[in-house]
């Protein structure tokens, strides 16, 4: 990648910050446009982020990606936000317009295009079961009611997250069904044989845990069990629902959906989504890293 005086720079604010892969994926896909753009790593602290967002408009950067802690205060000082960010309360990724400052969210439309492309699956007038409340899953929750999946069940060990989802959402959204199961009732309570799409959301399987008590071979033949989770690139919900022949997905899909729409958000360009997966796979592939 050649460095001159024409140079856009993107990057991402977060604390910390070591562990992100997305200056891997972005400058793979600059590098193959060959376009003049780079993506670099910026560690900010948390009482440093106004003045962060600040710098730039100062320092002209074409966008940035934000992600923990600064998803949800990055908002207060923005110009806009988009109706996705607003309802998600949170975002991914900033686009400096003329010095205006823009706010999106791309991990649920990263999600649903990963559903749509992937998978072919849309998820207009489906029934979804979706595991875990936290910042992943509301934007994901967000995503599927704005694309008018017909019910959504949300399941989270802990109650007053899940309830308090449904009861924010489901009068912006009549025309979809939303309730809560605590994850313990699942099987006593969700009838699997009903439901298109099963999410996991939770960060359970990251270190190689299974879902106790998830009745996977009730699920109809032809539904989908997409687990948001890319490290490990296979946890044991998808080696579970492999096994019975259902349609699976890792967390890689969402992971490069929403790092393309960000990409042409600064750009207008679109990315290879292969030249990103594969730097991205040798990233996750390497020792201490992923
Ligand atoms: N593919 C992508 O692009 C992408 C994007 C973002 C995140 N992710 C992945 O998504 C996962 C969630 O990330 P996040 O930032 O939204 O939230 P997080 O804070 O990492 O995860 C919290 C969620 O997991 C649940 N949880 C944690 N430990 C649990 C356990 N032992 N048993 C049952 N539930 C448990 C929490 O339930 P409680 O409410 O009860 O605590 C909550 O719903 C992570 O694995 C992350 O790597 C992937």
């Amino acid at each position: 990648m050649e460095i001159s005086g024409k140079t856009k720079i993107v990057g991402i604010f977060g604390y910390p910050v070591k562990h992100t892969l997305s200056p891997i994926m972005h400058n793979a896909a600059f590098t193959d446009l060959g376009i003049p753009y780079v993506y670099l790593p910026f560690e900010v602290k948390p009482e440093n982020l106004k003045e962060a967002i600040a710098a730039i408009r100062v320092l002209r950067l074409a966008g940035i990606n934000l992600t923990v802690p600064h998803k949800i205060e990055a908002i207060r000082y923005l110009d806009e936000i988009t109706r996705e960010g607003e309802l998600i309360g949170s975002i991914n990724t900033i686009q400096n317009k003329d010095g205006k400052l823009i706010g999106h969210n791309t991990d649920g439309k990263g999600f649903v295009a990963s559903l749509k492309e992937d998978l072919g699956f849309n998820p207009k007038d489906k029934h979804v079961l979706l595991l875990g409340a936290s910042g992943s899953g509301r934007a994901i929750l967000v995503e599927l009611l704005l694309q008018g999946a017909k019910s959504i069940v949300i399941s989270n060990r802990t109650v007053s997250r899940g309830i308090g989802l449904v009861q924010e959402f489901s009068k912006k959204f009549s025309k979809s069904t939303l309730s809560f199961t605590p994850l313990s009732d699942l099987k006593k309570k969700v009838s699997f044989s009903q439901i298109d799409l099963l999410i996991n959301s939770t960060s359970l399987g990251m270190k190689g845990e299974e879902f106790p008590d998830l009745p996977l071979p009730s699920l109809p033949p032809a539904s989908i069990v997409y687990d948001i989770i890319y490290s490990p690139l296979k946890t044991k919900l998808i080696e579970a629902a492999d096994r019975l022949g259902l349609v699976t997905k890792n967390g890689l899909g969402m992971l490069l959906h929403q790092g393309s729409l960000s990409f042409q958000i600064w750009t207008q360009r679109r990315p290879s989504l292969k030249i990103m997966q594969n730097a991205i796979i040798e990233a996750i592939n390497k020792p201490g890293e992923g």
